[in-house]
């Protein structure tokens, strides 16, 4: 059989990133061009310097995803990119340059959904056994999917207010740690105790959704209130308490989802699988209950597109192209 070689790009945030990937699994080239510089000194990702930024670097970082891989735009079998969710104006710049790059070398152009191209970032390891729980927890999601095969995706659960991620990245910047904060706190909670014990979420009974935002509100009061009485709260206590709170739920969350559905397989993704207190956890409750835990490795964890081309290789196979007419959508379902 023949070999397939997708070339996929990623630019639904602030990350411009192009890969090629053969057969859905060997990375022949992963470039990221991370923009966190620029964003930075505005306390998170600005949408229009994001774009800008895009539009810069993206015809370079194809290029050199083409050089690494050693391979002519002839040899490949499609284009891959994320149509969305995202910021709309970041993904119509990859959008855009996939079209060019279709119509250019006559290839077949596959839209993949950002948070299947993050669960598919596991696929790059190890092949993926069905039915499993997968947890997507980064700066834009939090969601919980049942998967019984390729691209079947139940959403069971998912945040009613902010990402898990952006609950970091903003109590990060009230106890005054620099964007992007997750591992700021992350480093911070080990040093600190709970001395606070927030809030944990859970929502109505048997429920797998999220939300993150009263925990926020409850960093932010306490904060205040002892700012008003001229004491100094501990960064490293909040941070401690802050990890608890949020490891507790989507633990508690995603291990209930496993034992419900009868599954024996879990993949945690996205940027926040690299929080330690998450991973320590999940480790040991997985080892009890003999659940195979997959969390992949940190740089596919992150924004890149080696995740959107393995997604790709998938929708390759069951050909499921799209026309010249894609437009970016910055929410989608699954
Ligand atoms: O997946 P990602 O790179 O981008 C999105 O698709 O959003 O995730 C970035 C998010 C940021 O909010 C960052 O603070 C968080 O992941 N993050 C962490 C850690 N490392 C990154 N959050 C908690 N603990 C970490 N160690
Ligand atoms: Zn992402």
């Amino acid at each position: 059989t023949k070999d397939i070689k997708i070339l996929s790009i990623e630019t639904s945030c602030d990350e411009t990133a192009c890969s090629i990937i053969k057969n859905g699994k060997e990375i022949l080239s992963n470039v990221v061009v991370s923009q966190i510089d620029s964003h930075k000194r505005f306390g998170g990702v600005v949408p229009e310097v994001a774009s800008r930024h895009h539009v810069e670097s993206i015809t370079l970082v194809i290029e050199e995803a083409l050089q690494k891989a050693e391979i002519s735009p002839d040899e490949l079998d499609a284009v891959a990119v994320t149509e969305g969710p995202g910021l709309i104006g970041a993904l119509l710049v990859g959008i855009n340059a996939a079209k060019a790059f279709s119509f250019a070398h006559d290839l077949p152009l596959i839209p993949v959904h950002h948070i299947a191209g993050h669960i598919y970032a596991s696929e790059l390891e190890e092949q993926m056994n069905f039915p499993l729980i997968a947890l997507v927890v980064s700066g834009g999601h939090t969601e919980l999917l049942l998967m019984k095969s390729h691209l079947e995706f139940e959403v069971i659960g998912e945040t009613r207010d902010d990402a898990v991620g952006e609950a970091y990245d903003k109590v990060a910047r009230v106890i005054g740690l620099p964007y992007p904060g997750g591992p700021h706190i992350d480093r911070l909670s080990s040093e600190g105790t709970d001395e606070f014990n927030f809030p944990r979420a859970y929502l109505e009974k048997g429920s797998y959704d999220f939300s993150f935002s009263g925990l926020k509100s409850a960093v932010i009061n306490t904060h205040h209130n002892y700012s008003q009485k001229g004491l100094e709260v501990k960064p490293e206590n909040v941070a401690c308490a802050f990890q608890n709170s949020v490891v507790d739920v989507i633990t508690d969350k995603a291990m209930k989802a496993v034992r419900e559905y009868g599954v024996e397989h879990l993949i945690v993704a996205g940027g926040v699988a690299a929080n330690s207190g998450l991973r320590n956890r999940f480790e040991s409750l997985c080892s009890k209950q003999e659940v195979k835990l997959h969390i992949p490795a940190l740089k596919y964890c992150t924004d890149n597109a080696a995740m959107i081309g393995a997604a790709a290789y998938q929708l390759y196979l069951k050909e499921y192209f799209t026309g010249l007419d894609l437009n970016g959508r910055s929410f989608i379902d699954i």
